[in-house]
């Protein structure tokens, strides 16, 4: 996989997934602009790739820290080639009746709109390159939803239609739009999506764990082992894919 050299944008850098994703483009010497609301996790890694880090506090919501995020990292690092949109939130689930509208629009502004703000400031870049590839964290849970997750699910269908949308706009200039539908994986996010909105004793191993046929939860790593794929010349020729990860829970 050739990635020395490229430039990677990761939004959700501070997360599960999204560390481990940063952690494996700085191994294969490509360089990252590592974007989180919260960065505290990521100083060991700063420290460890002064050259090839640069880590962006930011609020994806806000259209303005989005558009200054992305700049910062093209003025520090030269070019965007990889745009990994990771960060989300989780919806504890709840009945569609009890659903604040707050509750609806905080979980589309950041699980949808904050990857419609991103995207839309990396094309100019990996236009006049003639070449990038955008990668977006969806959820299985778009095709074999969990009850009252409704807002959560909605906000992913949103992000697998963009991904669509985009991959066919954007062919033409040589840039790849896909996405990945992790299954329930082990992460802080998991026990998030209980009722109570954490992780209630052994729902992971009860519920999630064991929805999943190949009989273990996501890693982290599997994640980033697809999203690094996807970002290299070996996935050249898929665009509007849309793949999942996630040990057979989507069938
Ligand atoms: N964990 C799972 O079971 C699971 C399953 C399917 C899909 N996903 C998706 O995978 C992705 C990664 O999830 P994870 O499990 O690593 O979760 P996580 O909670 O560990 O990480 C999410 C990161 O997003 C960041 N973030 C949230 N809101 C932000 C904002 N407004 N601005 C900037 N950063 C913000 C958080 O600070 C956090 O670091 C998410 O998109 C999630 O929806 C997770």
């Amino acid at each position: 996989m050739e990635l020395a050299k490229k430039v990677a944008i990761v939004t959700g850098a501070g997360g599960g997934m999204g560390k481990v994703v940063v952690e494996q483009f700085l191994e294969r010497g490509a360089s990252v602009g590592a974007i989180d609301l919260h960065i505290d996790g990521l100083e060991d890694l700063a420290g460890k790739y002064p050259q090839q880090l640069v880590v962006i506090q930011c609020n994806l919501t806000d259209e303005k820290s989005v558009e200054h995020a992305i700049k910062k990292t093209a003025e520090n690092l030269g070019r965007i080639d990889i745009l990994a949109n990771v960060a989300g939130i989780a919806q504890a689930a709840t009945d569609i009746e009890h659903v604040s509208l707050a509750d609806w629009e905080r979980i589309m502004a950041i699980n949808s709109t904050a990857v419609f703000l991103t995207s839309r400031a990396v094309v100019p870049y990996m236009k006049q390159q003639k070449s990038g590839s955008i990668i977006n964290i969806a959820s299985v849970s778009v095709d074999r939803p969990r009850p009252g997750l409704n807002a959560y699910v909605a906000s992913k269908g949103a992000t697998i239609s963009l991904t669509k949308a985009l991959a066919i706009e954007l062919a033409p200039y040589n840039i790849r739009v896909n996405a990945i539908n992790p299954g329930p994986a082990d992460t802080k996010m998991l026990g998030e999506f209980t009722a109570s909105g954490s992780d209630e004793g052994d729902t992971k191993e009860n519920i999630f764990r064991k929805s999943v046929p190949l009989g273990e939860l996501i890693t982290p790593e599997a994640i980033a082992n697809c999203v690094l794929y996807l970002s290299s010349d070996l996935a050249k020729m898929m665009t509007g894919s849309v793949v999942n990860v996630d040990g057979g829970r989507g069938i």
